[in-house]
């Protein structure tokens, strides 16, 4: 078994120059499918709230979903970091309320850091949880948790004020102690800016080739989810189709009575035939 990055390795590798690679999981068989293939953090994004429970957005995802999903995964880990995602109003309405929230997913969970979404305004929060023992993930630009305020799911820091605010976000994450921070659909300049601005690694999704590492949702790059599909993502792979012909051909063959053959079933020496007729008999 490989040994368990920590989150120091994490932060060296951006100070060795290595990328780092993040992707999302919500159940242990993709969890083991990330972990064994060397992907680096693993984060249960509640982008879940989207791709797996049907939700229109991440705003309605629970607590009690997130640790529900954070325990399967954690059960097929076990090389890279795990990240649990703060849901919405788990960690906005007090400083007490965050700690209790993200010591959760630590503690009921095993995963090995929190990741929340915010700039300088979480930052009190952010220094509270880390005071507390529990290292924490920031996540500025596009943050879906509050993409109504920012007018929707689009680029941010394309102006020089908003760029500005960006870059100020960042260094004030570094200074409240996240060991790193996910930049969200911000222009490939920006994010260089920013990662040469900061000491902690950055992981960029929409945000260009210039930042430490990079994470996309597992179900986007693997093409299975197919309402909607950002013009960021790399489709590695078309799942879809292939899953929609394997359900369609199993559909055909059950309908027709080809599935199961003698390959798929069991046999008995018994000549169980012989029950009816005692059955007829009684
Ligand atoms: O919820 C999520 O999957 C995320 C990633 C897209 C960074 O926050």
């Amino acid at each position: 078994m490989e040994k368990k990055l920590t989150i120091q390795d994490i932060i060296m590798m951006k100070r060795n120059g290595e990328k780092i690679s993040m992707l999302t999981a919500y159940d242990v068989s993709f969890a083991g499918l990330l972990d064994s293939s060397g992907i680096d953090v693993i984060l249960v994004g509640d982008s879940l709230g989207m791709v797996l429970l049907g939700y229109e957005s991440t705003i309605p995802v629970t607590m009690e979903e997130m640790l529900h999903h954070c325990r399967a995964v954690k059960k097929g880990v076990n090389r890279a970091i795990l990240v649990g995602d703060m849901p919405f109003m788990s960690y906005q309405v007090s400083a007490s309320e965050a700690i209790t929230n993200a010591g959760r997913f630590l503690k009921e969970a095993g995963c090995d850091a929190v990741k929340l979404e915010g700039g300088t305004e979480v930052c009190d929060t952010v220094k509270a949880i880390v005071r507390a023992g529990i290292p924490v993930m920031g996540h500025i630009g596009l943050t879906p948790q509050t993409a109504s305020q920012l007018g929707g799911y689009k680029v941010q820091g394309k102006d020089a004020e908003s760029a500005r605010r960006l870059l100020e976000s960042a260094r004030a994450l570094e200074a409240a102690g996240v060991f790193s921070m996910v930049l969200e659909c911000i222009p490939a300049q920006l994010s260089q800016v920013i990662s040469e601005a900061v000491a902690i690694p950055t992981i960029g999704i929409g945000a260009g080739r210039f930042c430490d590492g990079q994470v996309l949702v597992t179900h986007d790059m693997v093409g299975m989810f197919e309402k909607f599909v950002p013009t960021f993502v790399k489709k590695y792979a078309n799942l879809a189709p292939q899953i929609k012909e394997a359900v369609a051909a199993y559909h055909k063959e059950v309908k027709a009575g080809d599935f199961p053959d003698e390959e798929q079933s069991f046999s008995m020496e018994l000549d169980v035939s012989s029950l009816l007729e005692n059955d007829k008999n009684n």
